[in-house]
């Protein structure tokens, strides 16, 4: 996030990215959240996703990105789409939907939306196993 920009680095992105890479309002340690998701990529990144669910609906995405600014906004796209969606349906979020919102994200980092997304699920099943075993979550 803190590496220099090329000049032509705010021609070449959408609006959409742009707005996705520099959010950063959803940055937020919950504690004792619904579902808890932590997923390591190979080039060494971590995202970190806490989700909020109501009424089996997810109410509210936060998250913790230690990575680069592509993965930042991937993790933010993520939790835009995800919020206000059942349970169900937030595992329709794909790497391919993400990339596809942002229309900007260099192709080399598709494996940034497949973090920020692998994340989402990881917290999506945590959520999944603390509704079977509510007791769980006075432990996250
Ligand atoms: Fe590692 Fe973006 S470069 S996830």
């Amino acid at each position: 996030m803190e590496e220099k920009e090329p000049a032509d680095f705010w021609q070449k992105h959408s609006l959409k990215f742009l707005e996705m890479a520099f959010r950063t309002d959803r940055h937020e340690r919950v504690r004792h959240p619904d579902g808890y998701g932590r997923r390591t990529g190979e080039c060494g990144d971590t995202v970190e996703m806490f989700i909020s669910v109501r009424d089996n609906h997810i109410r509210s995405v936060s998250f913790i990105v230690n990575g680069c600014m592509n993965t930042n906004a991937c993790a933010n796209t993520v939790a835009d789409m995800a919020e206000g969606k059942s349970r169900d349906e937030a595992w329709e979020i794909s790497p391919e939907t993400v990339a596809a919102y942002l229309e900007t994200l260099p192709p080399d980092h598709i494996h940034c939306a497949e973090l920020a997304v692998g994340a989402l699920y990881l917290a999506l099943s945590d959520c999944r196993d603390k509704c079977r075993n509510p007791w769980k979550k006075m432990y996250s």
